[in-house]
Protein backbone atom coordinates (compact mmCIF):
# COMPACT_ATOMS: atom_id res chain seq x y z
CA UNK A 1 0.00 0.00 0.00
CA UNK A 2 1.34 3.68 -1.08
CA UNK A 3 2.19 5.87 2.12
CA UNK A 4 2.51 9.30 2.30
CA UNK A 5 5.37 9.49 4.16
CA UNK A 6 7.41 7.15 1.38
CA UNK A 7 6.30 10.12 -1.27
CA UNK A 8 7.26 13.14 0.64
CA UNK A 9 10.53 11.49 1.63
CA UNK A 10 10.98 10.61 -2.47
CA UNK A 11 10.17 14.14 -3.09
CA UNK A 12 12.37 15.64 -0.28
CA UNK A 13 15.55 13.29 -1.66
CA UNK A 14 15.01 14.74 -5.21
CA UNK A 15 13.48 11.61 -6.81
CA UNK A 16 11.04 11.72 -9.25
CA UNK A 17 7.30 11.00 -8.69
CA UNK A 18 5.14 8.64 -10.74
CA UNK A 19 1.43 9.61 -11.89
CA UNK A 20 0.19 7.33 -9.56
CA UNK A 21 1.99 9.07 -6.53
CA UNK A 22 1.18 12.25 -7.52
CA UNK A 23 -2.67 11.33 -7.92
CA UNK A 24 -2.57 9.65 -4.58
CA UNK A 25 -1.55 13.04 -2.44
CA UNK A 26 -4.07 14.56 -4.47
CA UNK A 27 -7.17 12.70 -3.98
CA UNK A 28 -5.97 11.87 -0.21
CA UNK A 29 -5.57 15.34 0.81
CA UNK A 30 -8.89 16.01 -0.98
CA UNK A 31 -11.39 13.36 0.56
CA UNK A 32 -9.43 14.09 3.66
CA UNK A 33 -7.13 10.78 4.37
CA UNK A 34 -3.87 12.78 3.94
CA UNK A 35 -3.86 15.54 6.32
CA UNK A 36 -2.81 19.21 6.39
CA UNK A 37 0.79 18.67 7.64
CA UNK A 38 1.48 15.98 5.40
CA UNK A 39 0.45 18.15 1.93
CA UNK A 40 2.12 21.37 3.44
CA UNK A 41 5.74 19.29 4.42
CA UNK A 42 5.08 17.57 0.26
CA UNK A 43 4.28 21.20 -0.86
CA UNK A 44 7.62 22.47 0.75
CA UNK A 45 10.06 19.81 -1.02
CA UNK A 46 8.33 20.87 -4.44
CA UNK A 47 9.05 24.45 -2.99
CA UNK A 48 12.76 23.28 -2.71
CA UNK A 49 13.09 20.26 -5.10
CA UNK A 50 10.91 21.21 -7.87
CA UNK A 51 8.98 19.01 -10.28
CA UNK A 52 9.87 18.50 -13.60
CA UNK A 53 7.35 18.55 -16.69
CA UNK A 54 5.62 15.12 -16.17
CA UNK A 55 5.29 16.04 -12.91
CA UNK A 56 3.58 19.01 -13.52
CA UNK A 57 1.27 17.38 -16.15
CA UNK A 58 0.92 14.67 -13.50
CA UNK A 59 -0.30 17.55 -10.72
CA UNK A 60 -1.89 19.39 -13.41
CA UNK A 61 -4.34 16.01 -14.45
CA UNK A 62 -5.00 15.43 -10.75
CA UNK A 63 -6.11 18.72 -10.01
CA UNK A 64 -8.12 19.12 -13.05
CA UNK A 65 -9.73 16.02 -12.62
CA UNK A 66 -10.75 16.35 -9.22
CA UNK A 67 -13.86 19.00 -10.27
CA UNK A 68 -16.09 19.71 -12.97
CA UNK A 69 -14.84 20.03 -16.41
CA UNK A 70 -17.09 22.63 -18.78
CA UNK A 71 -18.08 21.22 -22.32
CA UNK A 72 -18.05 24.43 -24.60
CA UNK A 73 -18.18 21.41 -27.89
CA UNK A 74 -21.77 22.38 -28.54
CA UNK A 75 -20.68 25.91 -29.35
CA UNK A 76 -19.67 26.65 -32.57
CA UNK A 77 -17.15 28.42 -34.19
CA UNK A 78 -13.20 28.76 -32.37
CA UNK A 79 -13.55 29.32 -28.57
CA UNK A 80 -10.66 31.50 -27.17
CA UNK A 81 -9.96 32.12 -23.74
CA UNK A 82 -7.50 34.56 -21.96
CA UNK A 83 -5.91 34.25 -18.37
CA UNK A 84 -3.60 36.77 -16.76
CA UNK A 85 -1.62 35.85 -14.43
CA UNK A 86 -2.68 39.03 -12.13
CA UNK A 87 -2.10 42.95 -11.97
CA UNK A 88 -3.05 46.11 -11.29
CA UNK A 89 -5.29 48.31 -13.43
CA UNK A 90 -5.69 44.67 -15.72
CA UNK A 91 -9.22 45.10 -16.93
CA UNK A 92 -8.04 43.41 -20.32
CA UNK A 93 -10.91 40.93 -20.20
CA UNK A 94 -13.71 44.11 -20.30
CA UNK A 95 -11.81 45.05 -23.72
CA UNK A 96 -11.11 41.83 -25.13
CA UNK A 97 -13.98 39.72 -24.68
CA UNK A 98 -16.10 42.25 -26.51
CA UNK A 99 -13.90 42.98 -28.84
CA UNK A 100 -13.16 38.79 -30.17
CA UNK A 101 -17.17 38.36 -29.75
CA UNK A 102 -17.28 41.27 -32.24
CA UNK A 103 -15.89 39.00 -35.01
CA UNK A 104 -17.99 36.36 -34.44
CA UNK A 105 -15.99 34.42 -32.44
CA UNK A 106 -17.88 32.87 -29.36
CA UNK A 107 -16.54 34.40 -25.95
CA UNK A 108 -17.47 31.43 -22.71
CA UNK A 109 -15.58 33.14 -20.07
CA UNK A 110 -14.79 32.22 -16.49
CA UNK A 111 -12.88 34.95 -14.35
CA UNK A 112 -11.90 35.10 -11.53
CA UNK A 113 -12.21 37.79 -8.45
CA UNK A 114 -10.15 39.93 -6.66
CA UNK A 115 -7.62 38.61 -4.03
CA UNK A 116 -4.90 41.07 -2.45
CA UNK A 117 -2.92 43.69 -4.39
CA UNK A 118 -5.28 41.55 -7.86
CA UNK A 119 -7.94 42.92 -9.12
CA UNK A 120 -10.92 40.53 -10.74
CA UNK A 121 -12.91 40.83 -13.62
CA UNK A 122 -15.84 39.08 -11.84
CA UNK A 123 -15.97 42.02 -9.40
CA UNK A 124 -15.77 44.78 -11.95
CA UNK A 125 -18.57 43.62 -13.77
CA UNK A 126 -20.47 43.38 -10.46
CA UNK A 127 -20.40 47.14 -9.98
CA UNK A 128 -22.94 47.35 -13.14
CA UNK A 129 -26.16 47.59 -11.19
CA UNK A 130 -28.25 44.08 -11.64
CA UNK A 131 -25.15 42.87 -13.17
CA UNK A 132 -25.49 38.80 -12.69
CA UNK A 133 -22.13 36.99 -12.87
CA UNK A 134 -23.19 33.51 -11.93
CA UNK A 135 -25.17 31.38 -14.83
CA UNK A 136 -25.88 28.11 -14.00
CA UNK A 137 -24.13 25.86 -17.10
CA UNK A 138 -27.16 26.05 -19.67
CA UNK A 139 -27.96 29.20 -19.29
CA UNK A 140 -24.12 29.62 -19.87
CA UNK A 141 -24.13 28.04 -22.86
CA UNK A 142 -27.34 29.52 -23.89
CA UNK A 143 -26.12 33.03 -23.74
CA UNK A 144 -22.94 32.42 -25.51
CA UNK A 145 -24.97 31.03 -28.44
CA UNK A 146 -27.39 33.43 -28.15
CA UNK A 147 -25.51 36.66 -27.74
CA UNK A 148 -22.21 35.54 -28.85
CA UNK A 149 -20.61 35.96 -25.15
CA UNK A 150 -20.89 35.27 -21.86
CA UNK A 151 -18.62 36.15 -18.79
CA UNK A 152 -19.38 34.54 -15.28
CA UNK A 153 -17.45 33.67 -12.10
CA UNK A 154 -15.78 30.31 -11.50
CA UNK A 155 -18.53 27.16 -11.02
CA UNK A 156 -17.45 26.23 -7.09
CA UNK A 157 -16.58 22.48 -8.51
CA UNK A 158 -13.83 23.97 -11.02
CA UNK A 159 -10.48 21.86 -9.41
CA UNK A 160 -11.70 22.23 -5.93
CA UNK A 161 -7.65 20.17 -5.11
CA UNK A 162 -6.44 23.32 -6.52
CA UNK A 163 -8.42 25.03 -4.10
CA UNK A 164 -7.95 23.29 -1.34
CA UNK A 165 -4.44 23.02 -1.93
CA UNK A 166 -3.53 26.73 -2.63
CA UNK A 167 -5.35 28.06 0.93
CA UNK A 168 -2.44 25.86 2.24
CA UNK A 169 0.31 27.58 0.04
CA UNK A 170 -1.14 30.51 1.03
CA UNK A 171 0.00 29.65 4.53
CA UNK A 172 2.94 27.81 4.32
CA UNK A 173 5.22 30.46 1.91
CA UNK A 174 4.31 27.75 -0.77
CA UNK A 175 3.25 29.90 -3.17
CA UNK A 176 5.92 31.61 -5.35
CA UNK A 177 6.98 28.18 -7.24
CA UNK A 178 7.17 28.00 -10.37
CA UNK A 179 5.60 24.07 -10.94
CA UNK A 180 2.94 24.96 -8.81
CA UNK A 181 2.08 28.24 -10.13
CA UNK A 182 1.66 26.59 -13.69
CA UNK A 183 0.03 23.44 -12.13
CA UNK A 184 -2.30 25.45 -10.33
CA UNK A 185 -3.26 27.98 -13.26
CA UNK A 186 -3.64 25.48 -15.62
CA UNK A 187 -5.80 22.87 -13.45
CA UNK A 188 -8.59 25.60 -13.81
CA UNK A 189 -8.12 26.86 -17.46
CA UNK A 190 -7.69 23.32 -18.93
CA UNK A 191 -10.90 21.99 -17.08
CA UNK A 192 -12.42 24.59 -20.09
CA UNK A 193 -12.56 23.15 -23.46
CA UNK A 194 -11.09 26.12 -25.58
CA UNK A 195 -9.38 25.98 -28.63
CA UNK A 196 -6.95 27.84 -27.71
CA UNK A 197 -5.74 29.76 -24.49
CA UNK A 198 -3.84 32.96 -24.65
CA UNK A 199 -1.66 33.46 -21.26
CA UNK A 200 -0.78 36.99 -20.14
CA UNK A 201 2.28 36.37 -18.57
CA UNK A 202 2.90 39.55 -16.31
CA UNK A 203 6.48 40.36 -15.06
CA UNK A 204 7.26 43.83 -12.96
CA UNK A 205 6.64 45.38 -9.78
CA UNK A 206 3.35 44.63 -9.52
CA UNK A 207 3.50 40.72 -10.65
CA UNK A 208 4.08 37.51 -8.68
CA UNK A 209 7.01 37.25 -11.38
CA UNK A 210 8.98 40.69 -10.68
CA UNK A 211 11.94 39.76 -13.11
CA UNK A 212 11.41 39.35 -17.05
CA UNK A 213 12.93 36.03 -17.06
CA UNK A 214 11.44 34.27 -13.92
CA UNK A 215 8.30 35.52 -15.94
CA UNK A 216 9.49 33.83 -19.43
CA UNK A 217 10.07 30.46 -17.41
CA UNK A 218 6.59 30.51 -15.82
CA UNK A 219 5.37 31.49 -18.89
CA UNK A 220 7.18 28.35 -21.02
CA UNK A 221 6.03 25.98 -17.80
CA UNK A 222 2.61 26.92 -18.20
CA UNK A 223 2.47 26.54 -21.69
CA UNK A 224 4.16 23.14 -22.08
CA UNK A 225 1.50 21.60 -19.80
CA UNK A 226 -0.77 22.66 -22.05
CA UNK A 227 0.97 21.32 -24.93
CA UNK A 228 1.47 18.22 -23.10
CA UNK A 229 -3.05 18.20 -22.96
CA UNK A 230 -3.17 18.52 -26.53
CA UNK A 231 -3.78 21.83 -26.30
CA UNK A 232 -3.10 25.10 -28.07
CA UNK A 233 -1.80 27.56 -25.73
CA UNK A 234 0.43 30.72 -26.16
CA UNK A 235 1.56 33.13 -23.67
CA UNK A 236 2.54 37.27 -24.55
CA UNK A 237 4.51 38.30 -21.34
CA UNK A 238 3.99 42.00 -20.69
CA UNK A 239 4.81 44.38 -18.25
CA UNK A 240 3.15 45.36 -14.63
CA UNK A 241 6.01 47.65 -13.93
CA UNK A 242 3.58 50.15 -13.49
CA UNK A 243 -0.44 49.78 -13.17
CA UNK A 244 -2.41 49.04 -16.34
CA UNK A 245 -4.11 52.72 -17.45
CA UNK A 246 -5.14 55.35 -15.11
CA UNK A 247 -8.37 54.21 -13.50
CA UNK A 248 -7.73 50.83 -10.28
CA UNK A 249 -10.49 50.12 -8.84
CA UNK A 250 -13.88 48.16 -9.87
CA UNK A 251 -16.33 51.27 -11.10
CA UNK A 252 -13.49 53.07 -12.00
CA UNK A 253 -12.08 50.01 -14.13
CA UNK A 254 -15.44 49.38 -16.11
CA UNK A 255 -15.72 53.04 -16.93
CA UNK A 256 -11.87 53.25 -18.57
CA UNK A 257 -12.88 49.64 -20.69
CA UNK A 258 -16.05 51.83 -21.95
CA UNK A 259 -13.45 54.75 -22.77
CA UNK A 260 -11.35 51.93 -24.38
CA UNK A 261 -13.75 50.54 -26.33
CA UNK A 262 -15.16 53.93 -27.68
CA UNK A 263 -11.55 54.62 -29.12
CA UNK A 264 -10.52 56.90 -26.00
CA UNK A 265 -9.19 54.82 -23.55
CA UNK A 266 -5.33 55.20 -22.27
CA UNK A 267 -2.39 54.67 -24.79
CA UNK A 268 -1.20 51.70 -22.77
CA UNK A 269 -4.25 49.84 -21.47
CA UNK A 270 -5.19 50.22 -25.34
CA UNK A 271 -1.95 49.30 -26.86
CA UNK A 272 -2.43 46.09 -24.70
CA UNK A 273 -5.60 45.28 -25.68
CA UNK A 274 -5.04 45.44 -29.29
CA UNK A 275 -2.07 43.58 -28.82
CA UNK A 276 -3.82 40.52 -27.34
CA UNK A 277 -6.86 40.77 -29.37
CA UNK A 278 -4.64 40.95 -32.73
CA UNK A 279 -2.57 37.82 -31.31
CA UNK A 280 -5.86 35.95 -30.55
CA UNK A 281 -7.24 36.99 -33.89
CA UNK A 282 -4.01 35.77 -35.92
CA UNK A 283 -4.40 32.52 -34.10
CA UNK A 284 -7.63 31.94 -35.37
CA UNK A 285 -6.82 32.35 -38.59
CA UNK A 286 -7.41 36.90 -39.48
CA UNK A 287 -3.99 36.99 -40.77
CA UNK A 288 -0.82 38.26 -39.41
CA UNK A 289 -0.42 40.32 -36.06
CA UNK A 290 -0.40 43.89 -37.96
CA UNK A 291 -3.15 43.67 -40.25
CA UNK A 292 -5.30 41.71 -36.94
CA UNK A 293 -4.22 44.66 -35.00
CA UNK A 294 -5.74 46.86 -37.75
CA UNK A 295 -8.77 44.81 -37.68
CA UNK A 296 -9.17 45.69 -34.03
CA UNK A 297 -9.03 48.76 -34.54
CA UNK A 298 -11.77 49.13 -36.82
CA UNK A 299 -13.79 47.20 -34.58
CA UNK A 300 -13.39 49.71 -32.10
CA UNK A 301 -13.56 52.82 -33.95
CA UNK A 302 -16.42 51.30 -35.43
CA UNK A 303 -18.13 51.12 -32.73
CA UNK A 304 -19.10 47.69 -32.87
CA UNK A 305 -17.00 46.45 -29.99
CA UNK A 306 -18.96 48.67 -27.67
CA UNK A 307 -22.16 47.11 -29.07
CA UNK A 308 -21.10 43.65 -27.98
CA UNK A 309 -20.21 44.70 -24.71
CA UNK A 310 -23.85 46.19 -24.53
CA UNK A 311 -25.15 42.98 -25.45
CA UNK A 312 -22.65 41.10 -22.99
CA UNK A 313 -24.80 43.68 -20.36
CA UNK A 314 -27.96 43.23 -21.36
CA UNK A 315 -27.86 39.48 -21.55
CA UNK A 316 -26.37 39.12 -17.91
CA UNK A 317 -29.17 41.59 -16.65
CA UNK A 318 -26.99 45.01 -16.07
CA UNK A 319 -28.03 48.30 -16.83
CA UNK A 320 -26.72 48.65 -20.48
CA UNK A 321 -27.76 53.15 -19.79
CA UNK A 322 -24.11 52.28 -18.25
CA UNK A 323 -22.47 52.70 -21.82
CA UNK A 324 -23.94 56.00 -22.56
CA UNK A 325 -23.37 57.67 -19.24
CA UNK A 326 -21.14 55.55 -16.91
CA UNK A 327 -20.28 57.94 -14.48
CA UNK A 328 -23.99 58.12 -13.68
CA UNK A 329 -24.82 54.45 -13.36
CA UNK A 330 -21.56 53.28 -11.81
CA UNK A 331 -21.40 53.79 -8.03
CA UNK A 332 -18.17 56.05 -7.79
CA UNK A 333 -17.25 57.46 -4.67
CA UNK A 334 -18.23 61.30 -4.32
CA UNK A 335 -15.06 61.75 -2.02
CA UNK A 336 -11.79 62.08 -2.81
CA UNK A 337 -8.81 63.81 -2.27
CA UNK A 338 -5.26 64.45 -4.45
CA UNK A 339 -1.63 64.00 -3.49
CA UNK A 340 0.32 66.39 -5.24
CA UNK A 341 3.84 66.82 -6.11
CA UNK A 342 6.53 68.09 -3.82
CA UNK A 343 9.03 68.67 -6.77
CA UNK A 344 8.87 69.63 -10.59
CA UNK A 345 9.98 67.09 -12.52
CA UNK A 346 9.20 63.60 -13.94
CA UNK A 347 7.82 60.33 -12.45
CA UNK A 348 10.31 57.45 -12.88
CA UNK A 349 8.67 54.65 -10.97
CA UNK A 350 5.38 53.44 -9.86
CA UNK A 351 5.25 50.57 -7.55
CA UNK A 352 2.10 48.69 -8.85
CA UNK A 353 2.16 46.64 -6.12
CA UNK A 354 1.92 49.08 -3.86
CA UNK A 355 -0.82 50.81 -5.40
CA UNK A 356 -2.64 47.38 -5.67
CA UNK A 357 -2.58 47.55 -1.73
CA UNK A 358 -3.63 51.16 -1.49
CA UNK A 359 -6.55 50.22 -3.63
CA UNK A 360 -7.32 47.05 -1.32
CA UNK A 361 -7.04 48.96 1.74
CA UNK A 362 -9.30 51.73 0.37
CA UNK A 363 -11.75 48.66 0.22
CA UNK A 364 -12.01 48.22 -3.25
CA UNK A 365 -10.01 44.40 -2.88
CA UNK A 366 -9.73 41.63 -0.11
CA UNK A 367 -7.13 40.65 1.72
CA UNK A 368 -8.97 37.32 2.76
CA UNK A 369 -11.76 35.74 0.26
CA UNK A 370 -14.87 36.71 2.99
CA UNK A 371 -13.66 40.42 2.94
CA UNK A 372 -16.82 42.06 1.24
CA UNK A 373 -15.69 44.62 -1.87
CA UNK A 374 -17.24 48.60 -2.15
CA UNK A 375 -16.81 49.08 -5.66
CA UNK A 376 -17.32 52.87 -5.61
CA UNK A 377 -13.63 53.53 -4.38
CA UNK A 378 -10.38 53.88 -6.18
CA UNK A 379 -7.33 55.04 -7.14
CA UNK A 380 -6.62 57.43 -10.53
CA UNK A 381 -3.29 57.65 -11.61
CA UNK A 382 -3.26 61.37 -13.12
CA UNK A 383 1.00 60.81 -13.62
CA UNK A 384 2.21 58.48 -15.29
CA UNK A 385 6.19 57.44 -15.56
CA UNK A 386 7.57 59.18 -18.26
CA UNK A 387 4.73 61.96 -17.61
CA UNK A 388 6.30 65.80 -16.61
CA UNK A 389 4.79 67.11 -13.09
CA UNK A 390 4.87 70.48 -11.81
CA UNK A 391 6.11 71.33 -8.23
CA UNK A 392 1.99 71.56 -6.12
CA UNK A 393 0.33 69.49 -9.30
CA UNK A 394 -1.68 66.66 -8.48
CA UNK A 395 -0.14 62.96 -9.62
CA UNK A 396 -3.06 60.74 -7.88
CA UNK A 397 -6.81 61.44 -6.97
CA UNK A 398 -7.95 58.78 -4.69
CA UNK A 399 -11.53 57.92 -4.53
CA UNK A 400 -12.39 57.16 -0.45
CA UNK A 401 -15.52 56.04 1.89
CA UNK A 402 -16.01 56.65 5.16
CA UNK A 403 -14.81 52.90 5.79
CA UNK A 404 -11.39 52.91 3.76
CA UNK A 405 -8.24 53.32 5.73
CA UNK A 406 -7.59 56.69 3.90
CA UNK A 407 -4.54 57.34 6.04
CA UNK A 408 -2.79 54.23 5.03
CA UNK A 409 -3.98 54.11 1.31
CA UNK A 410 -2.43 57.50 0.74
CA UNK A 411 0.90 56.18 2.57
CA UNK A 412 1.71 53.27 -0.13
CA UNK A 413 0.44 55.36 -2.68
CA UNK A 414 3.43 57.75 -1.83
CA UNK A 415 5.85 54.88 -1.15
CA UNK A 416 4.75 53.72 -4.66
CA UNK A 417 5.58 56.92 -6.72
CA UNK A 418 9.64 58.15 -7.44
CA UNK A 419 10.41 61.31 -8.89
CA UNK A 420 13.08 62.17 -10.94
CA UNK A 421 14.41 65.86 -12.45
CA UNK A 422 16.04 64.53 -15.57
CA UNK A 423 13.58 63.12 -18.39
CA UNK A 424 11.98 59.57 -18.26
CA UNK A 425 10.40 57.33 -20.14
CA UNK A 426 7.56 54.71 -19.98
CA UNK A 427 8.43 50.93 -19.46
CA UNK A 428 8.04 48.74 -22.63
CA UNK A 429 4.21 47.16 -22.12
CA UNK A 430 4.98 43.93 -24.76
CA UNK A 431 7.35 40.94 -24.23
CA UNK A 432 7.86 37.99 -25.99
CA UNK A 433 5.17 35.61 -27.34
CA UNK A 434 6.27 31.94 -25.88
CA UNK A 435 4.31 29.23 -27.45
N1 LIG B 1 -3.00 32.06 -9.52
C1 LIG B 1 -3.43 30.80 -9.35
O1 LIG B 1 -4.53 30.48 -9.74
N2 LIG B 1 -2.61 29.92 -8.75
C2 LIG B 1 -1.38 30.23 -8.33
O2 LIG B 1 -0.70 29.39 -7.82
C3 LIG B 1 -0.93 31.55 -8.51
C4 LIG B 1 -1.77 32.44 -9.12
Amino acid sequence: MMRAYDVLLKKRNGGKLTEAEIKFMVEGFVKGDIPDYQMAAFLMAIFFVHLDDEERFYLTKAMLESGDKVDLSMIDGIKIDKHSTGGVGDKTTLVFAPVIASFGLPIAKMSGRALGHTGGTVDKLESIPGFRTTLDMNEFIANVKKYGIAIVGQTANLAPADKKIYSLRDVTATVDEISLISSSIMSKKLAISSDLLLLDVKFGSGAFMKDYEDAKILAQSMVDIGKNFGRRVVAVLTSMEQPLGRKIGNSLEVIEAIETLKGKGPEDFTELCVHLSAYALSFAGFGDIEKCKELVREKIYSGEALKKFGDLIKAQKGDSRVLEAPEKILPVSGDTVELKSKISGYVEKIDAEKIGLATMILGAGRKTKEDKIDHGVGIELLKKIGDEVKDGEPFVRIYFSEKSDLDSAVKFVEEAYGFSTSKTSAPALIGELIY
